[in-house]
């Protein structure tokens, strides 16, 4: 038996899987998230282990035969999130995660400086690692002098389990200090913000064993002594990893809280000018490129607290049968976005609203506006090379029949829904375990799901929805020009 545990923005997953690949039990445990101010997200790493202990204690509760069996640990999480350590391995501070925005001043600089793309392969987006250590040195000196060792979220749970100090090259690709060609820690970039090759982790590949689980936390949470401990993948790549997407023409659309649209790459293409982001794969000598949305059934769940009528309530108002674009434009931008806009201070409208609008047109701009900028991603993602002919359809919004349709015309790709089952990045990290344990070969551990439904695009309405689509990217440089 092997175990993913994954690092999720709202809580912590253990996810128990058997030797054959099948999942039996999971458990979950909350972690709370502070906004200080405006645009900061704060996390405890305290309260990670608070809840991977919570998770994993229930887990030895509720299948102690099966718990006794693992053999293996793999890890996964939100990525990006700066946690700074001093020379005890203690937090310095509050972990500054993916989504806080605080430090766009220093992204911008870095970003001006072209070592930065050329190196990284990426834009240097507000949200990733490099320019809140450059807030740090701005703002909080005293702190910044204090950092020993920078770690990425899920490997500060990994150095819990183990006392190693290690992260794997699918991680460290969103902290814009790696050479992500190259997958090896860039000198250069360190030193241009400021830090020192010194204050890294180790740095493997994400099947890669890093060592055994203490003895007495194996006492403590009543799991077998001597598991063993693998790097695992940050939580796209390791959701790859579990929708078995690891080579050319793979990939999946997740309508999550954000909206990620990912292709695998057999090789490193980046284009950082067309804000995709590409990373290393969690798995050795593969690359992954995604366009990332930042709110997707965000805005449905926006939409839900302003009419107080749950997402469910507000999808059911449209029926099962995708109608042609509405009057109504919505642009999805509560968040500000990274793809392919890089742009934090944008936020979201709606245009064309009528006397006679209801709140079912709300709903369906909504759903059409997310599905419009994840066009706009799978267009990025073409203009890299990227071969999609079919992307699997993941995440809670999958589950509305009204937006897949419509996103599967919208993207004039079929969608592959799986069966009901578990593939999510806790499956992609107790898969990567495996692959660390047992020496199998990545690909075949890491298989597609069954595929419950193939939705195709309703070929009578792909032009409407292109012309629509134009109106909504035209809409763009508008609200952008706006004071
Ligand atoms: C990816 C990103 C998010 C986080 C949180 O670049 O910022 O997907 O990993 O899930």
């Amino acid at each position: 038996m092997f175990i993913g545990l994954d690092l999720g923005t709202s809580g912590v997953r253990a996810l128990l899987v058997s030797e054959d690949g099948q999942p039996s039990h999971s458990t979950e445990a909350a972690v709370p998230m502070a906004h200080p101010h405006a645009g900061w997200s704060e996390q405890e790493p305290a309260d990670w282990i608070t809840a991977a202990t919570d998770a994993l204690t229930a887990l030895v509760a509720k299948a102690p035969d099966q718990v006794a069996k693992v053999r293996g640990i793999g890890l996964s999480g939100h990525m990006h999130g700066a946690t700074i350590l001093d020379h005890s391995d203690t937090p310095l501070r509050p972990c500054i995660m993916w989504n806080d925005t605080r430090s766009h001043a220093q992204a911008a600089r870095l970003d001006a400086d072209p070592a930065f793309r050329d190196i990284s392969g990426n834009i240097v987006f507000p949200g990733f690692t490099a320019p809140k250590l450059v807030w740090m040195a701005d703002h909080e000196p005293d702190l910044f002098a204090r950092v020993a060792t920078v770690m990425l979220p899920k490997d500060y749970l990994a150095l819990w389990l183990t006392g190693r100090r290690v992260t794997e090259m699918s991680d460290a690709a969103g902290t814009s200090w790696l050479d992500v060609g190259g997958r090896k820690w860039s000198d250069d970039l360190l030193t241009r913000s400021g830090m020192a090759p010194s204050q890294m982790p180790d740095l493997v590949e994400g099947n890669a064993v890093i060592g055994t689980l203490r003895d007495p936390l194996a006492i403590d949470l009543g799991l077998p002594k001597g598991i063993a401990v693998v790097a695992g993948g940050a939580d796209n790549a390791a959701a790859a990893c579990g929708a078995g997407a690891l080579r050319e023409g793979d990939g999946f659309v997740s309508l999550g809280t954000s909206g990620v649209l990912l292709a695998a790459r057999d090789g490193f293409a980046p284009k950082p000018d067309s804000a995709v982001h590409t990373f290393c794969h969690a798995v050795p000598d593969t690359w992954y490129q995604m366009g990332v949305i930042l709110a997707a059934t965000d805005c449905l769940n926006w939409l839900s607290r302003m009419t107080g009528a749950t997402p469910a309530e507000l999808t059911a108002e449209l029926g099962d049968t995708l109608q042609p674009p509405g009057p109504v434009r919505f642009l999805p931008y509560l968040s500000g976005e990274r793809t392919p806009h890089n742009d934090s201070a944008v936020r979201g409208t709606f245009l064309n609203l009528d006397i006679a609008t209801s709140r079912a047109d709300l709903t369906r701009a909504v759903l059409e506006g997310v599905s419009f900028a994840l066009r706009d991603n799978l267009d990025a993602l073409k203009s890299t090379g990227a071969q999609l002919e079919t992307l699997l359809a993941i995440g809670g919004g999958a589950r509305s029949r009204y937006w897949v349709d419509l996103l599967a015309t919208t993207l004039d790709l079929p969608l592959d829904l799986p069966e009901q089952g578990d593939f999510g990045a806790a499956l992609g990290a107790a898969r990567l375990a495996m692959s660390g344990v047992t020496g199998t070969s990545p690909t075949q551990i890491m298989t597609r799901p069954p595929i419950a439904e193939t939705i195709h695009p309703r070929a009578d309405l792909r032009d409407a929805f292109t012309a629509a689509h134009a109106d909504f990217a035209a809409s763009y440089p508008v609200l952008k020009a706006m004071p």
